[in-house]
């Protein structure tokens, strides 16, 4: 069975004090690493730091982005080997913000999910479709093609690791959820993507999140279908006790 994974995405919100404090209090209180993982993806310079609190307890600390090279004259990015240096699990890749408002494309978000894996650092790969694909009923389309294109090259054993995020871009940040029928079936469309590229065994060992308002009373509703593994949370991460109510709902009974 896949362990549920849970993931903050706090964007650029907090300064580091009240993210290290954030830490401290949610410390002890997640269910258990292999019961819900629990990750908090904050802005890089606060990694270190959250790190250094999280230590001893089961919550995770990931990246927001990063740049798939090494070093080099890339001012203001940040490396996978710094990342790697500040104690990150996980990054997240090709967020739609990203995608939308820096750049990101389908061969850059390849080359970071590249770069992450070299570093040991797992990749949370988002997807999904603007509203206008949704009412061209283009969705299963526009995510296959992402996920090809995302995964192109990367060998089997780190794509079973892989965590991919199906945010629908018109439910991030509007309090329009998708219904969790409509998410499930853009899931399977991931699982089964990996299945034609990769095998069965591939595609049943990859964690698929939904993203886009999810709070602590419909996270519940996405968890109990068959190709939701967990979720990639927004605004609803920010305060402790709403992102520990969605972990705990997270558990499979
Ligand atoms: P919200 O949960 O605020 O809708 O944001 C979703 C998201 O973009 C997570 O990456």
């Amino acid at each position: 069975m896949r362990t549920p994974i849970v993931a903050g995405n706090w964007k650029m919100n907090k300064v580091y004090r009240e993210a290290v404090a954030f830490i401290e209090e949610v410390k002890g209180k997640t269910p258990s690493k292999d019961e819900v993982e629990t990750v908090i993806c904050a802005p890089a310079l606060f990694l270190k730091g959250m790190n250094e609190a999280a230590e001893g307890s089961d919550i995770q600390i990931g990246a927001q982005t990063m740049h798939f090279e090494d070093s080099g004259a890339f001012t203001g990015e940040i490396s996978p080997l710094a990342l790697a240096d500040a104690g990150v699990t996980y990054t997240i890749i090709g967020h739609s913000e990203r995608r939308e408002l820096f750049n990101e494309t389908d061969d850059s978000v390849n080359r970071k999910l590249h770069a992450a894996y070299y570093h040991n650092i797992i990749p949370i790969m988002c997807c999904g479709e603007t509203l206008k694909e949704r009412e061209q009923h283009k969705t299963a389309e526009v995510v296959k093609k992402q996920v090809e294109a995302g995964v192109k090259g990367l060998d089997r054993e780190n794509v079973k690791r892989l965590v991919i995020a199906y945010e629908p871009i018109w439910a991030i940040g509007t309090g329009r959820s998708s219904s969790a029928g409509d998410a499930n079936e853009t899931c399977a469309v991931i699982r089964n993507t990996i299945a034609e590229l990769y095998d069965e065994e591939t595609a049943q060992a990859l964690r698929i999140q939904y993203g886009g308002s999810v709070k602590p009373d419909n996270i519940k509703s996405f968890m109990e279908q068959e190709h939701i593994d967990g979720a990639l949370v927004g605004g609803a991460s920010l305060a402790p006790d709403s992102f520990l109510d969605m972990a705990k709902e997270a558990k499979y009974e």
